[in-house]
C-alpha cells in the first residue's frame, strides 16, 4: 500500500492512450470504499472522455489546462441532501482512494480544486455543472485528470516528518 501511495504524484502530462473500462471500474470501487460519516456515502463520480467536454473542463480555471490532454477527467460530486455536514470530507476521502488506486494501476492523476465559495467570486462549480448537466443542489468537490503519464512528474516525498507528534504537541 505504501508503495502505491509513494507512486502517486501529480501528473500534468499524459499519453493519448485510452484508460481501460476495467481500470475505471476499479477506481470507482476504490472511491466508493472510502470511509463515510454515518456511512451516508453522498458521493457521485462522472467519468468524462468526450474531447469537447474535457476541453471545456480544461478552461474552468487557469490551473486545469492539462484536462484537455488527459484521456479521462473524473468529476467528484457530493450530495448535501444525503450528508449536509460531512459531504466534503467523504468526497475528499473518496478522491484520495481513487487516486491511489489509479497509481497502483500505473495511471497518473492530478487533483483540480473546483468547490467554490461564491461569496469570494469562485464560479468554477457552476461552470462544471453547466458543462455536464449536473443537477442543482449537487456540489462539485473537484475534478481530477486521469491517464498514462507522459512524464514521471516530480516526487516530493512525504514532507516534513517533524510535523508528526507523539502523545502531545
Ligand atoms: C485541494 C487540492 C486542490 C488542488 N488543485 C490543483 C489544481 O487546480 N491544479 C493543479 O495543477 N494541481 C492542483 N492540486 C495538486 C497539488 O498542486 C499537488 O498535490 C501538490 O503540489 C503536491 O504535489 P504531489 O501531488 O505531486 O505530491 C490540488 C491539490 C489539492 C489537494
Amino acid at each position: 500500500m505504501l508503495e502505491a501511495i509513494r507512486q502517486r504524484r501529480s501528473v500534468r502530462h499524459y499519453k493519448p492512450d485510452p484508460v481501460p473500462t476495467e481500470a475505471l471500474k476499479e477506481i470507482a470501487e476504490a472511491a466508493f470504499s472510502a470511509p463515510s460519516a454515518c456511512n451516508f456515502r453522498p458521493w457521485h463520480l462522472i467519468f468524462v472522455t468526450d474531447g469537447a467536454k474535457r476541453e471545456a473542463l480544461s478552461r474552468v480555471h487557469q490551473w486545469a489546462g492539462f484536462c484537455a490532454e488527459a484521456p479521462v477527467v473524473v468529476v467528484v460530486c457530493g450530495d448535501p441532501a444525503v450528508s449536509e455536514h460531512w459531504w466534503i470530507e467523504d468526497c475528499c476521502a473518496a478522491t484520495e482512494n481513487a487516486m491511489i488506486q489509479a497509481a497502483a494501476l500505473g495511471l497518473g492523476t492530478c487533483w483540480i480544486g473546483i468547490r467554490g465559495d461564491q461569496q469570494r467570486g469562485f464560479t468554477c462549480e457552476e461552470t462544471v455543472r453547466r458543462i455536464l448537466d449536473i443537477p442543482e443542489g449537487i456540489r462539485v468537490l473537484c475534478t481530477f485528470s486521469l491517464g498514462y503519464p507522459a512524464d514521471k512528474g516530480s516526487n516530493r516525498g512525504p514532507g516534513p516528518m517533524e510535523n508528526v507528534h507523539y502523545e502531545h504537541w
